[in-house]
């Protein structure tokens, strides 16, 4: 079997979480009856030191209901141009809240207030109207980038005093803990909205929770529901959530790890090259022309799993269901097929 390097979404759950899961009290969560559920929104909204939180059964429905909450059609929303909720989520600003996308072109997928300032619009009849902030921890399309605490708490208070909502999507905001020390409340107290996901890192078979203020979250389970996002039995896998908070958070700076772990093997390739990893994604560059990085996923695809995310870039996902062993194969494999590809023999 090749390695599985494509994304962290390919976890699937332990015979133990599966046990867990089977065992859950459900109700009707429709109905507000599933104990389930309530307990693991109670428990990521004490977490992320918010008044509530909400289940979700994706982290792209959550980061959707928190713009449409925060914005009004015609207004607009201020992110990184490739930022998952502009660039992943199928036009969802757009279609599903009449939001208008002004964009920053940072390098690393992180910014500062300059950035932001430079895109306010005065407040008059011709513009639309300076709304919402959506910021992402760690960014994953620059390969899982933590933001500089200090810049990203700075950002938030300067964007609150232009008036703007301020939303995080922390579908890895377990991960931007790791690496940076913190705990999540550590990011979360300047922000108007919060979403987290339990199916990357974690390791849950499925769910996101938004989290906010009570009146928002209330919202939000309308929003919800008008998006059909509502469910019934869902402590099901609210559980394998419960699991994954209570059994493998401590565990995601292995991860991290096996990433650095890639790009060192990564760099030994003259063909090759790879930067230290700031969280659980190394993005290989293929660095010789004479092959592209769509050429070298094929000659390896035998042995391991990754995307090309262009021409020259290959990103490698580590996450609990591969171990050292399997990374250090994985890097292998993409080494000797770069040498292959290069006509180095064998
Ligand atoms: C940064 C980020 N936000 C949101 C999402 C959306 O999560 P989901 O696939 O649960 O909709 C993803 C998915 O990979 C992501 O990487």
């Amino acid at each position: 079997m090749p390695v599985n390097l494509r994304s962290d979404t390919f976890t699937k759950p332990s015979p133990s979480m599966r046990l867990f899961m089977a065992r859950a009290e459900v109700g009707d969560d429709v109905f507000g009856e599933d104990p389930t559920v309530r307990e693991l929104e109670q428990k990521v909204a004490q977490l992320l030191k918010k008044e509530a939180a909400l289940f979700v059964p994706s982290g792209h429905m959550s980061n959707q209901i928190a713009l449409n909450i925060h914005g009004r059609p015609g207004d607009s929303i201020i992110a990184h141009r490739e930022s998952h909720v502009l660039y992943y989520e199928t036009g969802s600003p757009a279609v599903l809240s009449g939001l208008d996308a002004r964009v920053i072109d940072s390098e690393d997928g992180t910014f500062g207030a300059e950035e932001v300032r430079a895109l306010l619009k005065p407040v008059n009849i011709h513009f639309t109207r300076n709304r919402i902030l959506s910021l992402e921890n760690t960014f994953n399309n620059r390969g899982g980038v933590v933001w500089d605490h200090r810049r990203f708490w700075e950002l938030c208070i300067f964007a609150r005093e232009q008036g703007l909502k301020v939303h995080l999507d922390g579908a890895r905001l377990w991960n931007a803990c790791h690496a940076a020390r913190k705990i999540p409340s550590d990011w979360t107290q300047q922000l108007d909205s919060v979403s987290v996901c339990f199916s990357k890192g974690l390791g849950a078979p499925v769910g996101s929770a938004l989290a906010g203020t009570a009146e928002f979250i209330e919202e939000a389970r309308h929003v919800r529901k008008r998006f059909g996002g509502q469910m019934r039995q869902a402590g099901i896998i609210a559980a394998g959530a419960i699991f994954a908070l209570d059994n493998n958070y401590e565990r995601i700076g292995e991860d991290h790890a096996n990433a650095r772990l890639i790009a060192e093997i990564v760099n030994t390739s003259p063909h090759l090259s790879c930067p230290q990893p700031p969280t659980n994604m190394a993005l290989i560059t293929v660095d010789n022309p004479g092959f592209d990085a769509h050429q070298l996923v094929a000659a390896a695809a035998d042995e391991v799993q990754a995307f090309a995310l262009h021409e020259r870039r290959i990103r490698c996902v580590t996450h609990l269901d591969v171990t050292e062993d399997d990374c250090r194969r994985g890097a292998e494999a993409f080494v000797r097929a770069a040498a292959r590809l290069a006509g180095e023999g064998n």
